[in-house]
């Protein structure tokens, strides 16, 4: 069975991170996120994907190729403009196989597959939509089911008490090709607004499936950060490449560490990274690969991508600094999402 990932929304909510970057290149634990999905389909038994790009395509397709480096074949359907969730569906038609599955690549998850599958197999409908159990569900659609599990309705952000459950679709979708009939061409279509619904309607078998794990959409900073905690909490346990030096703190290869460091977990440090004599690093930090920090830095609750330079005593807190931002000495950061130059003074 193919996967098609959904990966060419604008991700405006994630800017000014995504102002040059696809979203599922957001870089979750040092390596981007559609990188880690990819080798998770793989682990579950797809080899062959097609990804839908529109936001930076190049970006995506100079990053996996063919897919060969990862073992997988990918192909890629390329929309000329921004055709929602729904129309990227019927713009890759010509690739697809008769069943398949459809990730939103902004996601993150690592559910079974299997269960999923099987159950789309037995209610024999046209679509199988994962769902996830939320807290809250006041902020998303909710599915309403019946006995079977079949969908009768959405209610789009139900007040909390009269919900009629606190599922919500997670973004992964079993499909039979037929479901592409009902998506116009060449039109921009939202596959949660308008394609299920219309199904719904038609009567096309649309059913829901809870799936396992950890689930979060990092669409905003807000998100973007807690997938990270949970990530060095280990409620997300995905893998790491980085070595546990034990209690949370995770180092790469190749990593300088000056005199007097401290590490307060939970930090994870990439590759070939250098920090200045007696920093502070943590808790909640994670420093991508080839990052420079000098002395006496403190960095707490932030995420840097890799390349970043931090100058002697600069200090930062609850940040976020997309690849290869530069800091003056002493800058004193509080809540900054950077993905620019900010160089000032001289180390
Ligand atoms: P916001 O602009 O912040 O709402 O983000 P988004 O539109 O990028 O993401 P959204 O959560 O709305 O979309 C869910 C998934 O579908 C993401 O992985 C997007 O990349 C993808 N997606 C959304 N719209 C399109 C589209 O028009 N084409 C393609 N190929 N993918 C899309």
């Amino acid at each position: 069975m193919k996967a098609l990932l959904l990966a060419g929304g604008l991700g405006t909510r994630l800017r000014p991170l995504t102002e040059n970057l696809a979203k599922p290149m957001a870089l979750v634990g040092n390596r981007p996120w559609l990188e880690h999905l990819i080798v998770h389909l793989k682990r579950q038994g797809i080899v062959d994907f097609v990804i839908a790009v529109k936001h930076y395509p190049e970006m995506i397709q100079q990053y996996f190729g063919d897919g060969q480096k990862w073992g997988v074949s990918i192909e890629y359907a390329v929309e000329k403009t921004l055709l929602g969730t729904a129309g990227a569906i019927k713009n890759a038609e010509k690739l697809l196989s008769d069943r398949f599955l459809v990730v939103n690549a902004d996601i993150i998850n690592q559910a079974s597959l299997v269960p999923l599958l099987e159950f789309h197999l037995q209610h024999k409908g046209a679509v199988t939509i994962g769902l996830t159990e939320v807290e809250d569900p006041s902020q998303y659609g909710v599915v309403q089911q019946n006995y079977d599990g079949e969908i009768v309705r959405f209610v789009e952000k139900p007040d909390k008490h009269h919900a009629p459950s606190r599922r919500i679709n997670a973004g992964i979708y079993v499909m039979d090709k037929e479901v592409l009939d009902w998506i116009p061409a060449e039109k921009e279509v939202s596959i949660e607004r308008e394609t299920f619904p219309l199904l719904i309607e038609k009567n096309v078998g649309v059913y829901g499936k809870l799936i396992d794990g950890y689930w979060m959409d990092m669409g905003t900073q807000q998100r973007y950060r807690q997938v990270h905690w949970d990530l060095l909490d280990r409620k997300f346990p995905l893998p790491l490449s980085q070595k546990e030096q034990g209690n949370g703190i995770w180092i790469g290869q190749e990593t300088s560490i000056g005199q007097g460091v401290l590490f307060v977990p939970p930090v994870l440090v990439g590759d070939h990274v250098q920090i200045g004599e007696r920093s502070v690093i943590g808790p909640y930090a994670v420093i991508g690969d080839r990052c420079q920090l000098g002395k006496n830095v403190r960095c707490t609750e932030t995420i840097m991508w890799h390349d970043c330079k931090v100058r002697d005593g600069a200090q930062l807190k609850n940040c976020i600094f997309g690849y290869s931002l530069e800091l003056g000495p002493r800058h004193i950061l509080y809540e900054a999402v950077m993905n620019r130059m900010a160089k000032g003074g001289q180390a």
